[in-house]
């Protein structure tokens, strides 16, 4: 099987592709490279941005996963045009490319922040979503756009997944996980902005293993799914994060608490991946902590910016390297 991965080198792509390669299926990426290229060396690389891929570009793939566009709040509240752009017509021009092209299956990565703010109820994918926050809105966009391409020819499967958190090659710093384990372990104090705010969580791996299973389900399945290995509220993952460091690490972990006001709150059941996908997560706050201890000589460069997107984004805004690719920016721009 050959597949074409759009943002395959970032964080989630650099997890999942080893694991594709392993069960000796061919990966091609087209990505920006706007986080370096962290990719095994026998990945093909097509480099350019996602608008400029044209049919024939896209013949020959078996299966489509759109894994690009502007990963967080903080990227799609500094650009709200851009964020548009990349999150909600990228994935929606590239399904229609690739359904065009014959591709059989087009798997989306979405997000549980398509939910917004609920009030302590488990939601599942029948529930409405209502996120009135930039981010939330264009993956929700982004997901509509794709789904309707759906039909018998053309599998879509849609992936709402929780916060990654975990090691990867292409490494983040600005997930909640990954966020309070660099300041616990550099400043030896977590911040936490609200205690009682939910969130699922999702161990980078178990992202990966989800994405295996949407791309070796029975070919006639499509729909959306939850995804996540786990609900937490913000407080607990700082007290597992702390306890886990103070017994493994042998450091003191102050916490700060504050109470400031969320735009997300929410959890989610994700039994219908494990009844239609056959996904079961097989990680926690607790692996998730192991991961990155194992792991932390190779990112203990804590103030690389390439490890947080907003400060990755500014560098390249200012070289215009994001824009130019892009000639509809211009117009975006006025
Ligand atoms: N990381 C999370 O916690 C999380 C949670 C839920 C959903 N998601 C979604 O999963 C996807 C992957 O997340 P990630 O953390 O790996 O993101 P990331 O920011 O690490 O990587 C995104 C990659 O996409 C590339 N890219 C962006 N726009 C492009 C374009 N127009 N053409 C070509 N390449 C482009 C970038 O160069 C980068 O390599 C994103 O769509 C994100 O919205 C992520």
């Amino acid at each position: 099987m050959k597949l074409l991965i759009a943002g395959g080198a970032g964080y989630l792509g650099t997890t999942l592709i080893p694991k594709i390669l392993e069960r000796g299926y061919s990966v091609d990426v087209v990505d920006l490279f706007w986080f370096g290229n962290k990719l095994p060396a026998e990945t093909g690389i097509l480099n350019k941005d996602i608008f400029d891929l044209t049919v024939s570009d896209l013949t020959g793939y078996q299966q489509v996963i759109f894994l690009a566009g502007l990963s967080n709040d903080p990227m799609a509240e500094y650009s709200p045009s851009k964020n548009f752009i990349f999150n909600a017509a990228a994935p929606a021009f590239l399904a229609y490319m690739a359904k065009k092209a014959g591709v059989r299956r087009y798997i989306y990565a979405s997000s549980c922040s398509v939910y917004g703010y609920t009030e302590n109820e488990l939601y599942d994918e029948s529930r409405p979503v209502s996120s009135n926050y930039p981010y939330g809105i264009s993956k929700l966009q982004g997901e509509q756009g794709v789904m309707n391409l759906a039909d018998g020819a053309f599998s879509v499967i849609s992936l709402r997944k929780g916060t990654a958190s975990g090691y990867s090659p292409r490494m983040r710093l600005d997930l909640i996980i990954n966020t309070m384990f660099k300041c616990a372990i550099r400043d030896g104090e977590i911040t936490v902005n609200n205690p009682s705010i939910w969130r699922p969580i999702i161990s980078v791996v178990d992202a990966a293993s989800a994405y295996i299973r949407a791309i070796e389900a029975n070919e006639n399945i499509s729909g959306i799914f939850n995804v996540a290995s786990g609900n937490y509220t913000v407080g607990e993952v700082a007290d597992r994060v702390k306890t886990q460091i103070e017994q493994q690490v042998g450091k003191r972990i102050k916490l700060r608490i504050k109470h400031i006001q969320d735009v997300r709150n929410y959890k989610v059941a994700i039994e219908k991946a494990g009844n239609v996908l056959s996904f079961h997560p097989q990680h926690d706050v607790g692996t998730i902590v192991q991961d990155l201890i194992e792991n932390m000589d190779k990112f203990s460069d804590w103030d690389n910016p390439l490890y947080y997107n907003i400060l990755a984004f500014h560098g390249l805004e200012e070289k215009k390297s994001v824009l130019e690719p892009l000639g509809i920016m211009a117009a975006a721009e006025k």
